[in-house]
């Protein structure tokens, strides 16, 4: 049992392997408050945490009960206007304007396994949302219902914990039982409050991921103080600029030491996610849909389904809080029949020809790939419509037959022939102004009337939160997926939302349209996937705008960033591992100098980052140096080799450029501890420099493990070279144990130039 009920002190254990969440009923009022969460503890009474001790001028309800002390305890569900000034997880409005509420327990249920979520759309059809699921290990749940019995409203809080997993995964039901409408101005997923005094004398850091496009996923660190740290998107999606990600951890947590209280919302639309420390050290943390474009009308009898939320705790440092949020993923949320597969390597034509391509040039460049070994060829944007550039044709899926005679059927068998598989580029949610679509309906776009909606990109986002809108979406995909043999599919979302208006809802109930929106998208991608089971999937939004759990549970990967600049993808790719497994990276080896920065860099080393990810090529290969088409053949046999590694195993950061000024590292091991893949770049050359000492993680310390130089296997590798084979025979070490490699480490060479690197199997040999 791993949810326990103590009926005599009321007491509430949720208990993963290695961590406990303690939450506690208070006597008089009923409140719910968390005790604590934490490293694993044994279910003593812990109810004298409830007593807090405060001040003079603290509100309270009950003079005597300190679980009361309503701007001071730590509450569970915390609700706002009745004396607790910390944000609130829950804001209601009642018909008469007032905004207080104020929820107290009522009941509860711990069930075996996991319900679903569903959501409502404006036409009455329930849409599932993406959250968490049992597969292996069998789920246990808690149910905890709240009552405002004043507004007549229930919230019933969910809590699941696995098996096999130290993650604890939170969701929130509204439900109107009262005959007037309310209007829910915020509802968080989770809302966690911690006293600073778990970390000592010292404040947290708190750790996101932030950038803009071609720049995501920068790790950010900084110390909390006094106030509000919040990241957040108010675009639509999850956006380049934030992640729905925040850790709080120790002053000095590593990647392998350190407590850290992590959270991640299963959700691809606006949301808000933050940290408060207030007057008592008291500190909140929050994450849920944005309360910003949101307001949701909840008629009598209706309910409101908030998105999921992951919590985890570890005193194990970086590497094992990614160890713990990439299992919950790879094991209970992606349910892509690829999730385990090996990817197909592909050719993606975007960087190759952008808009400037026709059967010929794309049967040129499949044929040259696949002399290479590469096995899918993708067809990027440009092939519907007039579509020459991206100022039209959004919305218009019609073969361009200018550009492909004969349209797709053509090329799909051309591609069978050649002995390709064929994947295509689609943007369904768009139309752009010059289209016939947006002509004929110029009311499906998302606008508010009597104002011009702002372009992005050139283009409008259209309301699929109206049936008969995304039905259409709907069929012109599916009809072009059924007109040719299309394996593979890039979903692309190229601009974010803005002027919030929809025809389809009722005057009054524009405050939906955000949260309708991404549940719109859900709806589509789930019909794709019922529709055509075997279809790989690939999200995409300008990049890797909408790069997040709620996504990953239609497609097992997602283009990273639209930066292919192995240099700048170190760090884009270093802060996505934070949270996602390296198998849902889409990551592609492109041409040099690289089209957004201009960088020259090595081809070896171009796919030594490519293959952290889900690995395959962005470049036109008709038209790369004979050197480096030459040099295809044995990456793409180094990806089916070790594919496996990257994909199944555990991720660890061993070096970071920001630390140590001129490398990075990192390794991925099989959970068995058979193999083990290490990639070392080095970013910049090193004048009088020395070999670097690296302290390998991951391995068995008593197993025996051989260290082989990746790309020396053929005489004429052009991914190792014979420099740095001979370089590395001066260092390389025989067999050693894993203890001896992970602690005393080995030596890498220095190596000359700017940009280079190595590439090591570690295999267990007994
Ligand atoms: C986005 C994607 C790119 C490419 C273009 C096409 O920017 O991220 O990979 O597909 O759109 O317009």
């Amino acid at each position: 049992m791993r949810i326990y009920y103590d009926e005599e002190s009321r007491l509430i254990f949720i208990e993963t392997k290695s961590t406990t969440m303690c939450l506690a009923i208070t006597d008089t009022e009923g409140f719910l408050n968390n005790v604590y969460y934490g490293i694993k503890i044994q279910r003593d009474d812990l109810r004298y945490l409830l007593r807090t001790g405060v001040g003079p001028f603290v509100p309270s309800v009950n003079e005597r009960d300190r679980g009361s002390y309503l701007d001071c305890a730590r509450f569970e569900f915390p609700s706002s206007g009745a004396g607790d000034y910390r944000p609130s997880a829950v804001t209601v409005t009642d018909d008469k304007g007032h905004d207080v509420s104020q929820f107290l327990y009522k009941s509860h249920r711990i069930y075996e396994g996991k319900d679903k979520l569903f959501a409502r759309m404006p036409e009455g059809v329930d849409v599932r949302m993406p959250s968490t699921f049992d597969v292996k290990s069998g789920a246990e749940t808690l149910e905890i219902t709240l009552s405002d019995d004043v507004l007549g409203l229930e919230a019933k809080l969910s809590y699941s914990v696995f098996e096999d997993s130290d993650a604890i995964v939170k969701s929130v039901k509204l439900i109107n039982k009262s005959d007037s409408p309310v209007t829910i101005n915020r509802l968080h997923s989770s809302s966690l409050d911690l006293d600073r005094g778990v970390w000592g004398d010292k404040t947290p850091d708190v750790v996101t991921l932030s950038g803009t496009w071609a720049r995501e996923r920068h790790i950010d660190r900084r110390s909390l103080s006094r106030g509000n740290v919040e990241v957040y998107s108010t675009r639509g999606e999850t956006s380049h600029q934030f992640q729905p990600f925040m850790a709080l951890c120790d002053k000095n947590a590593g990647n392998d030491h350190g407590k850290i209280y992590a959270q991640t919302l299963i959700w691809s639309g606006n949301f808000l996610c933050g940290s408060s420390m207030d007057q008592f050290d008291n500190i909140r943390s929050y994450i849920g849909i944005n309360p910003e474009h949101f307001a949701w009308d909840l008629k009598s009898g209706e309910s409101f389904q908030a998105p999921e939320a992951v919590l985890v705790y570890t005193e194990k440092g970086f590497d094992e809080m990614s160890h713990i949020f990439h299992d919950l993923f790879r094991d209970h949320l992606i349910r892509s029949p690829y999730l385990h597969r090996e990817r197909p390597v592909l050719i993606n034509n975007w960087e190759a020809t952008y808009f400037d391509f026709d059967t010929d040039k794309l049967i040129n460049i499949a044929s040259e790939a696949k002399k290479c070994g590469i096995e899918m060829l993708v067809m990027d944007d440009g092939w519907f419509g007039v579509r020459n550039d991206d100022n039209s044709s959004l919305g218009d899926w019609t073969v361009n037959e200018e550009k492909l005679p004969g349209g797709l059927k053509v090329l799909s068998d051309k591609l069978e022939e050649i002995g390709m598989k064929f994947g295509i580029w689609f943007e369904p949610e768009m139309v752009s102004p010059d289209s016939d679509l947006y002509r004929l309906h110029p009311d499906w776009a998302i606008a508010v009337p009597g104002r011009k909606p702002c372009r992005m990109r050139n283009q409008y986002v259209l309301d699929i939160t109206r049936s008969e809108v995304r039905d259409h979406v709907y069929k012109c995909v599916s009809d072009i997926l059924k007109s040719a043999k299309i394996s593979y599919v890039k979903w692309d979302m190229n601009r974010q939302l803005s002027d919030l208006g929809s025809e389809g809802l009722e005057p009054g109930s524009m405050g939906r349209l955000s949260y309708l929106y991404t549940i719109a998208v859900y709806d589509l991608q789930g019909r794709l996937l019922e529709e055509f089971p075997d279809l790989l999937l690939e999200n995409c939004s300008g990049g890797g705008a909408r790069f997040d759990g709620g996504m990953l549970f239609y497609s097992p990967q997602i283009w990273c960033s639209d930066d292919t600049d192995a240099y700048e993808r170190l760090s884009i790719q270093a802060g996505t591992e934070m949270l996602y497994p390296l198998s849902t990276m889409g990551a592609h080896v492109s041409a040099s100098p690289n089209h957004i920065t201009g960088r020259s860099m090595p081809f070896d080393v171009r796919c030594a980052v490519a293959l952290s990810g889900t690995f395959g090529y962005e470049l036109d290969i008709t038209k790369i140096p004979e050197e480096d088409r030459g040099a295809i053949p044995e990456q793409v046999e180094i990806y089916h080799r070790y594919g496996e590694i990257v994909r199944e195993g555990d991720y660890y950061r061993i070096a970071s450029e920001a630390e140590t000024d001129y490398f990075d590292a990192w390794m991925s091991v099989l959970k068995d501890g058979t193999r083990a893949l290490l990639t070392y770049v080095q970013c910049k050359a090193y004048p009088n420099g020395k070999g670097r000492c690296i302290k390998l993680k991951g391995l068995d310390p008593d197993a025996v493990y051989e260290l082989n130089l990746i790309g020396t296997e053929r005489d004429d590798s052009l991914f190792c070279g014979r420099e740095k084979k001979k370089a590395w025979e001066d260092l390389a070490p025989g067999a050693l144990s894993g203890d001896t490699l992970m602690n005393a480490g080995i030596i890498l060479p220095l190596l000359p130039g700017d940009y280079a690197q190595m590439m090591f199997e570690i295999k267990r040999l007994a």
